[in-house]
């Protein structure tokens, strides 16, 4: 069976069906609930080229990436015509350009000193990427990387698991409330299904995927 999950090579062979040529409209929505101002930085984790970065830095922020592939990283700058020059540092090549780094190497390797910019943090497409044994390491290391008070519009997938396979994988609202139960607040802010617009998982008969936005926010406690 093809290994869904070597992202390096789904990159090499350009089998990127998650990637939007336009920001994405749940960035867009609910922006206001990161509470930040211009020239904050929102952390990007498992960025890929994704143009909600273009949209951050159009609306006066920072931005933080990381990404395993090389190739999404130079696609991005190259596509979207911004500079950049590359740095070696400890684990991971630095991509750095006008208001955004892109650290190259792996998420579970960053640092907090790395990340200590921060004051939000926008997840589309991360967490729902991974594996669950990986979903729960994801959590506790984003807690583990972010200041307090930092918040976190975090972006969902749910459908029946059993009906097809991930990535992307079904994260219903149990799991987000388990995996940030512990010093984080999270509310729901959205939730619906949207299996009209879902072309694969309708010709495989899904019964429905539901697509939820969450605002985190690490208290701490
Ligand atoms: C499903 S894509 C989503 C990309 C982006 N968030 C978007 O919305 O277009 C997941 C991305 O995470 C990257 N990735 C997977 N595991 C990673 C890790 N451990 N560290 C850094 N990047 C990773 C993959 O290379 C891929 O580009």
């Amino acid at each position: 069976m093809k290994d869904t999950t070597n992202w390096i090579q789904r990159w090499k062979d350009a089998q990127t069906g998650w990637h939007r040529d336009q920001p994405n409209s749940k960035l867009i929505e609910f922006i206001a609930y990161l509470q930040i101002k211009q020239g904050d930085t929102v952390f990007v984790p498992l960025c890929g080229k994704s143009q909600d970065m273009n949209y951050l830095l159009s609306q006066g922020f920072k931005v933080i990436g990381v990404e395993l592939s090389d190739l999404a990283i130079e696609q991005f700058f190259n596509e979207n015509n911004l500079l950049y020059s590359v740095d070696q540092a400890e684990q991971f090549q630095i991509y750095q350009g006008e208001n955004i780094t892109v650290y190259c190497g792996d998420y579970f390797k960053l640092t907090k000193q790395m990340l200590n910019s921060v004051s939000a943090i926008y997840d589309r497409a991360a967490l729902v990427a991974l594996p669950v044994d990986l979903r729960e390491k994801y959590a506790q290391h984003l807690y583990s990387i972010i200041s307090n008070d930092c918040r976190v519009l975090l972006l969902t997938l749910n459908y029946p698991q059993s009906q097809i396979s991930g990535p992307p994988f079904a994260v219903d609202e149990d799991e987000v409330g388990a995996l940030f139960s512990s010093g984080f607040e999270c509310q729901q802010l959205q939730c619906f299904n949207d299996i009209k617009n879902e072309p694969k998982f309708l010709r495989a008969g899904v019964d429905f995927i539901e697509k939820a936005t969450y605002c985190l926010h690490k208290t701490g406690e």
